[in-house]
């Protein structure tokens, strides 16, 4: 999220590749970082755990601990409204009002009490229950996109399996209808500029369209499934009520919004990582083809070897301090998920994948009241995803190397990775 206050801020990505050699021992928006972010991390857990940086004026944390506590300590918050680079310019103040009131209200952007309230009625509907029963569709899904990629002798990853698998679920899950598809897939390109931090101005008017858009049809389908629930979570989100409470029309709106934003890129980069790390480490991909049943503990060790989402942000809400570090009320601070994943004090041999390493701890997925609603989603589509492609094309061979990755500070994974199916 601060990235891409900071990019409204500054107006422009060009304005940001053209301040990076201002930028400290930390740079986000260099390519090399892009490419392979562990170096940066491995000198900012040296050399400065609690780094203030010069340019952008928000403190760095890049240790485990560091990390899991602020993520875990209520006086930072996830309020990004109450920082002061967002009391000095509004980055969303050009929306329409509709719009900056689903962001406000977004789980993502509320603290307790006002987040425990919304996770609560979330919680009633996106149930354990509801993902275990998608388990059975997920691999009937994994299995058609793998039956069309076999009438072929090649596959690309990313366009055949890890994008159309979480779309399809999402879309599922949130009662889309196929042949409305399309239309939710250009919602969820045009919604991508909300979490894209090197986002310019100029996307957000495909991000207000689909809002629109996603408002008008989400609108009718609240209207139905609260007339004739069905097995779908939109309809648990509508009759979710604690204690006489229920969501209103701009929390629904901004839940659904949400999850289709968060739980499709996210997945897809952990299917790509998943497959580019096997086709890294081919001792590794041994392993799991010779003995599936380790699924469980290798698709925890793809999230903390290379994690789809590498950073959040949280805002002191309150002066205080961090290792003696100065932290005034209002400033941002970056914690550095992929960074944590790989701290050495935590993780031994942490740059070593290790299918069986079976810690579990890592922090992909966030921490304390955040930590990610899809996770056990996003887990069983991986574990799907894996197991039977190594299973359907046990030859399967690929590059070692991506061409490019993800266009964004924040979300990693490969843009494509062409397979041969041997
Ligand atoms: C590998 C896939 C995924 C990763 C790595 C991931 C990562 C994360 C992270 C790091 C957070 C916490 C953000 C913060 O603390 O600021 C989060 C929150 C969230 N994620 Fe995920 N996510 C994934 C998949 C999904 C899926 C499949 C869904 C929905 C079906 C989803 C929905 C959400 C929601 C709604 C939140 C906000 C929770 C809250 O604020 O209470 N995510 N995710």
């Amino acid at each position: 999220m601060i990235f891409r206050i900071l990019a409204f801020l500054l107006r422009r990505p060009l304005l940001m590749r053209a301040i990076s050699p201002a930028m400290g021992l930390y740079n986000p928006f260099h390519p090399d970082a892009r490419i392979d972010p562990y170096p940066q991390y491995q000198r900012l857990r040296e050399k400065a755990p609690v780094y203030r940086h010069p340019r952008l004026g928000m403190l760095v944390l890049s240790r485990y601990d560091d990390v899991v506590s602020v993520l875990r300590d209520p006086r930072f918050i996830a309020n990004r409204t109450r920082s002061k680079a967002f009391q000095r310019n509004d980055p969303f103040s050009d929306l329409p009002p509709g719009m900056q009131e689903g962001i406000r209200k977004s789980l993502l952007m509320t603290d307790a009490p006002d987040h425990t309230r919304l996770r609560n009625l979330v919680n009633k509907a996106f149930t354990p229950r509801v993902v275990e029963r998608l388990r059975p569709r997920v691999q009937e899904v994994v299995d058609g996109l793998l039956d069309r990629a076999a009438s072929r002798s090649d596959m690309e990853l990313v366009r055949d399996l890890a994008y159309p698998l979480p779309v399809t679920v999402i879309a599922e899950l949130l009662g889309v209808p196929a042949e409305e598809r399309e239309r939710f897939k250009s919602w969820s390109v045009g919604l991508r500029v909300l979490v894209d931090p090197v986002a310019s101005i100029q996307g957000m008017d495909g991000a207000v369209r689909a809002y629109e858009e996603m408002s008008e049809y989400f609108s009718d389908v609240f209207a139905a499934r609260r007339a004739e629930p069905r097995d779908d979570l939109v309809s648990g989100l509508v009759a979710a009520e604690v204690d006489g409470d229920r969501l209103d029309e701009t929390e629904l709106l901004a839940l659904c919004a949400l999850i289709l934003g968060a739980g499709h890129e996210t997945t897809t980069n952990l299917i790509s990582n998943g497959v580019l790390a096997l086709l890294r480490n081919p001792g590794e991909r041994k392993r799991l083809a010779d003995d599936p049943s380790i699924i469980e503990s290798a698709v925890e060790e793809i999230l903390r070897f290379d994690s789809p989402v590498q950073a959040t942000d949280r805002v002191a809400s309150e002066d205080c301090e961090i290792h003696g570090e100065r932290v005034e009320k209002g400033s941002f601070v970056v914690t550095l998920l992929g960074a944590a994943n790989r701290d050495p004090a935590r993780f031994p041999e942490p740059d070593r994948l290790d299918l069986t390493r079976d810690d579990g701890r890592h922090v992909s997925f966030g921490q304390g009241a955040h930590f990610c609603l899809g996770a056990h989603l996003a887990r069983v589509e991986a574990q799907i995803a894996l197991t039977s492609l190594l299973a359907r094309f046990p030859e399967f061979t690929g590059p070692t190397e991506a061409k490019a990755w993800v266009g964004s500070t924040v979300l990693r994974g490969p843009t494509e990775l062409p397979l041969r199916l041997g």
